[in-house]
């Protein structure tokens, strides 16, 4: 899980920085965008990392929730040992949001089977397809919202992993679910800045 769970947590970082681009300046994110595409070697290699981690993630997160919920149905709930927090608890069900909304967006952005909002997506254009995509405002709500999932699937997610890195201890416990909260809201902040600034006029 902690292994998968890097992988994926790094992935979103560095699409996040990426996409801030789109505050630079449309050649910008544009030239980001035709440089993955252009380094067919880098594109392919990341895609393939991240599928396997995807899937690996799914079903070793499957057989944890599942092994939580015999251990809970085995004996009383002991809250005070288990250190249970509304992030942890909810874990499988803001797993299954992300995943519904990466299956949205690939279809959106990366297929571009769905052109809601009207857009005519130009390849090779990112600026112009974010901008159309996000000015169709269910879609962005609908960001906004699997972003703040996404920040409290990772707060849990990133102390998780200091966990078994076995960092994790008494003495740093407090500091480092901070670090692994502060983190979780910079890569939402990060996304939802996108589909906010298109939502408030401010990238058109
Ligand atoms: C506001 C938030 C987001 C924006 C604006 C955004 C934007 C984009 C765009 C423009 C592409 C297509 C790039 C291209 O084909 O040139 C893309 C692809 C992708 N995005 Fe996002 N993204 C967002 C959030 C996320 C999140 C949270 C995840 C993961 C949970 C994610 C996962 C992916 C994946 C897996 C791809 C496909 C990459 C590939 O081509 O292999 N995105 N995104």
């Amino acid at each position: 899980m902690a292994l998968t769970g890097l992988v994926l947590a790094g992935f979103v970082l560095g699409h996040m920085t990426g996409n801030l681009l789109m505050f630079k300046s449309s050649e910008a994110i544009n030239a980001y965008a035709a440089w993955l595409h252009a380094n067919k070697g880098l594109l392919w290699g990341a895609r393939t990392v991240l599928i396997l981690s995807t899937f690996a993630h799914i079903w070793v997160g499957i057989q944890l929730a599942l092994e939580n919920r015999a251990a809970r149905d085995g004996g009383p709930a002991d809250d005070a040992t288990r250190r249970a927090t509304i992030a942890s608890r909810t874990m499988p069900y803001s797993g299954v949001v992300i995943l519904g909304f990466a299956i949205f967006h690939l279809l959106h952005f990366t297929f571009r089977t769905i052109a809601l909002g009207g857009a005519t997506f130009a390849e090779g254009d990112v600026y112009k397809m974010l901008i159309a995509g996000f000015s169709c405002k269910p879609v962005a709500y609908f960001y906004i919202i699997s972003m703040l999932l996404l920040c409290l699937h990772l707060s849990h997610g990133v102390s998780s992993v200091f966990q078994t890195l076995g960092l994790r201890n008494e003495r740093w416990r407090s500091r480092l679910d901070g670090l692994a909260l502060a983190y979780a809201w910079i890569i939402a902040l990060g996304f939802i800045s996108i589909p906010l600034a298109v939502l408030t006029g401010c990238l058109k």
